[in-house]
C-alpha cells in the first residue's frame, strides 16, 4: 500500500495522524482518496470531531485538508526546529454536526 492514514482516538473525537503517501506515488490522487475513505468511515462509525495538524509550510497537505472542509484552529509557533529553522504547526479540525431536525444527516462544520 503506497499510503496510509492513521487514527488516534477517544470515543467521539479522533486525531488523524500519519497521513502520507510514498514520494513516488504522490500527486496521483491517492492522498485525496485516503482522506475521502477515512472521512466516510468516520461518518459511518459516528465520529463527531476529527483533528489533525500539519507544518505551516506544507501547502500540499493544507490545501488537501482545506478542500475537505477542515478549519484552521490555531498555529503553534516555532513548534519544531528543522534543519536549523523553526517551523510553525497548524491545527485543523472537521466537526460533524447532527442536523437539528434529527433526520440523521450530519453536516461538516
Ligand atoms: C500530503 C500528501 C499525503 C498528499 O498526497 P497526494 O497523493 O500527493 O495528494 P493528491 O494527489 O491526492 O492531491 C491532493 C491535493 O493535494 C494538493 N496538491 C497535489 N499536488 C500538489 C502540488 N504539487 N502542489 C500543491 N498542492 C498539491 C492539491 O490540493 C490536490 O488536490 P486536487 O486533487 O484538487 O488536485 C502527500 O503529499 C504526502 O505524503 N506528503 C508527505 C507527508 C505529509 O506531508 N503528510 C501530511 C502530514 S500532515
Amino acid at each position: 500500500m503506497p499510503g496510509h492514514p492513521g487514527f488516534h482516538s477517544n470515543a467521539r473525537a479522533q486525531w488523524l495522524y500519519g497521513h502520507g503517501v510514498l514520494p513516488e506515488y504522490r500527486g496521483r490522487g491517492i492522498g485525496r482518496k485516503l482522506i475521502d475513505a477515512t472521512l466516510a468511515e468516520a461518518r459511518r462509525i459516528g465520529l463527531k470531531r476529527i483533528g489533525l495538524s500539519a507544518f505551516a509550510d506544507n501547502a500540499r497537505a493544507i490545501a488537501l485538508y482545506d478542500s475537505f472542509g477542515f478549519k484552521h484552529e490555531g498555529r503553534l509557533r516555532d513548534y519544531a526546529l528543522i534543519d536549523g529553522k523553526y517551523a510553525d504547526f497548524i491545527m485543523m479540525s472537521l466537526v460533524f454536526r447532527l442536523d437539528v431536525k434529527g433526520d440523521g444527516g450530519a453536516k461538516a462544520a
